[in-house]
């Protein structure tokens, strides 16, 4: 079965409708730091990138005057909830196996426990890894949020992304080529 792409998630309406609401810059620099966590916590890259794209699809626009309102947003945020379903719905659209859109949807959904009660997680590793890498990204005061990224960066970051990813797993695979660096 053939792989989906980051790409073909990336073209998307529904990706390019929802993510670049929360931010595509963000979305694509969690994607990479996603891989790295990934390899370093023995995940599958793929998962872990996708997961990490699409890990704020669920925001809703809190804005007022222009500018992101933090107490809005505190106290009726439940965008990992709507993330994971959303992309879970995109995922299975795009003809991805049904058991990488679960794993992929729950790493969403635990990305952050900013809308969960007080209490531990126990993360699985791709969920550690999707999470770490947000934070990887994070900046005082949210302004992560608006950092931007032309239409032909974010294709080429996405394109070299996936080549890194297909030359991992062809890796493990066949033991043939050299893991992406
Ligand atoms: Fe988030
Ligand atoms: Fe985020």
């Amino acid at each position: 079965m053939e792989r989906i792409t980051l790409l073909e998630i990336y073209k998307h309406p529904i990706t390019q409708k929802y993510v670049k609401r929360s931010g595509l810059a963000h979305a694509i620099s969690t994607a990479y730091y996603a891989f790295d966590y990934a390899i370093q916590l023995n995940v599958n890259p793929d998962l872990a990138a996708k997961a990490a794209l699409l890990h704020d699809i669920g925001h809703y626009t809190w804005y007022k005057d222009g500018k992101w309102d933090y107490r809005l947003y505190k106290e009726n945020d439940i965008h990992p909830i709507k993330g994971a379903e959303r992309a879970h719905k995109l995922l299975i659209r795009l003809g991805e196996k049904p058991v990488f859109a679960k794993k992929i949807a729950l790493a969403i959904l635990f990305h952050t426990d900013s809308y969960l009660p007080e209490g531990e997680l126990h993360l699985d590793p791709l969920q550690k890894a999707v999470a770490l890498a947000d934070k990887a990204d994070e900046e005082p005061g949210g302004t992560h949020h608006y950092k931007t990224i032309s239409e032909s960066n974010a294709y080429e970051k996405l394109r070299l992304l996936d080549d890194k990813i297909e030359k991992f797993l062809t890796y493990e695979r066949t033991g043939k080529s050299q893991p992406a660096s």
